[in-house]
């Protein structure tokens, strides 16, 4: 199976939630972004990540592509711990998947350099592709609304720490009108839910860092 297949091409970045065990044999899962090169699959996590950690001791992981992007939010943030019934064992590596992707590619990782201090490359090898067949989905403006704010959101608190206040008006500009969007498109469901608790957080974190406007 070619991964173009499936819409991968070379310098592109493709957001996938990227599922590990944990030393003490958990699953884990977090959102990461993925390219490729060649016939191996590039991801570089922070070194502060258990992503990083759990990488670099399995040596292994599974890359889920799923259109839910809910998931990318409990995944992200893990306030409630992840319910191991979202998992099951991979096939061909020593790692967990996510029962509700649709999209697993199994991996082991072949080399890993530093991009920074404190960033990570690493090359994975491809050991198994699986996939499975969805019923069509009517597409909603909501969807890329709420991905788009969940990025946006963990970068909101790395500005703030930074005191990059620009950034952070910017960044909480787009989440606002995100926020309206998603108001207007999905009213009442977990996507609205969501974008509150998000805009709750960065509420929080605007008084832990003493942001000097009155934004949100
Ligand atoms: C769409 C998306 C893509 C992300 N891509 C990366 C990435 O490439 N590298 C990284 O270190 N963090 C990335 N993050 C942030 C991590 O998912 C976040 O730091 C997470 O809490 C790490 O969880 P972990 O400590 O369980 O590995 C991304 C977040 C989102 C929402």
């Amino acid at each position: 199976m070619n991964l173009k297949n499936f819409g991968f091409y070379e310098g592109g970045i493709f957001e996938s939630i990227l599922s590990t065990y944990n030393l003490d044999g958990t699953p884990n899962a977090a959102p990461m972004g993925v390219s490729l090169e060649k016939d191996h699959i590039i991801v570089r996590p922070f070194k502060r990540t258990r992503t990083f950690k759990n990488l670099k001791n399995f040596k292994c992981c599974v890359i889920n592509f799923l259109d839910q992007v809910e998931f990318f939010y409990y995944t992200v943030y893990k306030d409630k711990a992840l319910p191991e019934n979202w998992f099951e064992r991979a096939k061909r590596v020593n790692a967990p998947k996510l029962t509700m992707a649709n999209l697993w590619i199994e991996t082991e990782v072949k080399d890993m350099e530093d991009i920074t201090e404190d960033r990570a490359k690493f090359l994975l090898d491809i050991k198994d592709i699986d996939f499975k067949w969805l019923k069509p989905k009517v597409y909603q403006r909501s969807h890329h609304a709420l991905m788009e704010s969940i990025i946006h959101s963990t970068r909101v608190k790395v500005y703030l720490k930074k005191k990059d206040y620009d950034k952070v008006k910017e960044l909480i500009n787009l989440i606002n009108h995100y926020h309206l969007l998603i108001k207007k498109v999905s009213p009442n469901t977990e996507y609205e839910r969501i974008m509150e608790d998000i805009l709750k957080k960065i509420k929080g974190w605007i008084k832990i860092y003493n942001y000097p406007f009155t934004q949100p």
